[in-house]
């Protein structure tokens, strides 16, 4: 999944489109096969008072508008559900993930889809699957250093792919984008090198 606000110099996009293309070489036949959404380019819908309802409602009692209202949801869970791993290549935006990422999460975080109560307790239903992140920033918010507390992309994601069950997650970052020529190159050559070798095995 691509995220990136951008076509022209993507940086979060050529990494990504590096990554899936060395993984689909590394893989057998059977297994390349690779669905590919850009919700950079073609956003999902925020959710709306109709939506919340349905999402509130218990299935049986939704109404006609409110199961419209889902149809767009289901489709994107039934391509979560159907895929063994995801890659989602983002930006930091202020911050955080993109907007866009954001109203995906909201239309696949389901109480009747994603989620199941056992014991009162939520689950996530999309347990084994495996994720990657790959994200590009500006400047740099690494653990230690003044600005990681200012980090809000990586734990906001651990926690709700947590929720959703996800918790085999990989983040390669590419980071301090803004520091000048070498500095980028470099950081941009680190996060390219870690992708392909992960590519190798993941
Ligand atoms: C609206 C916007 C907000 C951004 N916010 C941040 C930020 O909070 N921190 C940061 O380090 N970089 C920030 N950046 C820089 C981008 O993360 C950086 O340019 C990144 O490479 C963009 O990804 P892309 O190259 O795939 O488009 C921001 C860029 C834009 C356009």
């Amino acid at each position: 999944m691509d995220t990136s606000a951008r076509l022209t110099g993507s940086h979060s996009r050529q990494l990504g489109q590096s990554f899936v293309q060395a993984w689909q070489s590394a893989q057998g036949e059977e297994a390349r096969q690779v669905l590919y959404r850009d919700i950079g380019q073609q956003p999902v819908p925020a959710i709306d008072e109709v939506w919340a309802a349905a999402y509130e409602a218990e299935p049986e009692a939704r109404t006609a508008e409110m199961q419209d209202a889902l149809v767009l949801s289901d489709e994107l869970l039934d391509e979560l559900f159907a895929a063994d791993c995801y890659v989602f290549a983002m930006p930091m935006y202020n911050l955080t993930i993109p907007a866009t990422l954001k109203a995906y999460i909201d239309q696949v975080v389901r109480r009747d889809r994603t989620l199941e109560f056992i014991n009162g307790r939520p689950q996530g239903r999309l347990k084994g699957k495996k994720a990657l992140v790959i994200t590009t920033r500006k400047f740099n918010y690494r653990v230690g250093t003044e600005a990681a507390a200012r980090n809000f992309l990586e734990p906001y994601l651990k926690a709700i792919f947590k929720i959703m069950g996800i918790e085999d997650v990989t983040f390669i970052v590419a980071d301090q984008l803004a520091a000048g020529e070498a500095a980028r190159t470099l950081s941009l050559l680190d996060a390219k090198a870690e992708l392909l070798a992960l590519a190798a095995h993941w």
